[in-house]
């Protein structure tokens, strides 16, 4: 199994700026797998390389139909606006009230180095913004308005 340690956000790999991809070779193949698998696994809806440590621009999002593997993503288009909780696998158990757009739309490599586009809506155009943000560095924490609490999330 290629399953991989979820860092959580005490760890400074949590809070650093990752590199770009540039070989896309068999080891960013073996990280995309593992990374879909400890996704999959964490039953999460995304994840970036810096959650398992790798302080690189990999992500991966499972859209209800496939997991999407974006390298060197950008944000290239957003619209609207959503308010709602967040989670991270990285900070277990706790949610927060975020503000994201509704609408998103992410330019990536795929694992081959082929540019593609990608747009989501709602809960996967917040979680695009969210994994790109880890890819920055930056934990949902920072640009939240608040934690949630239990008896607020049983009302959502
Ligand atoms: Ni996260």
């Amino acid at each position: 199994m290629g399953l991989r340690k979820i860092l959580t956000d005490e760890n400074p790999a949590l809070h650093k700026v990752c590199k770009p991809v540039t070989s896309f070779d068999s080891k960013l193949h073996k990280l995309l797998d593992d990374m879909g698998q400890t996704l999959d696994d964490a039953e999460g809806v995304g994840l970036a390389a810096p959650q398992v440590g790798i302080l690189r621009r990999v992500v991966v999002v499972d859209t209800g139909e496939e997991i999407l593997e974006l390298v060197n993503p950008v944000l290239v288009r957003t619209d609207g606006q959503q308010e709602g909780p967040e989670g991270c696998l990285s900070v277990p158990g706790r949610y927060g009230l975020v503000k994201r757009p509704n609408y998103a739309v992410v330019r990536a490599q795929d694992r081959f180095g082929q540019w593609f586009e990608v747009e989501g809506e709602e809960l996967i155009a917040r979680c695009f913004c969210h994994e790109l943000d880890h890819l920055d560095g930056k934990l949902y924490t920072e640009v939240m308005e608040r934690f949630l609490t239990d008896e607020e999330l049983d009302r959502m």
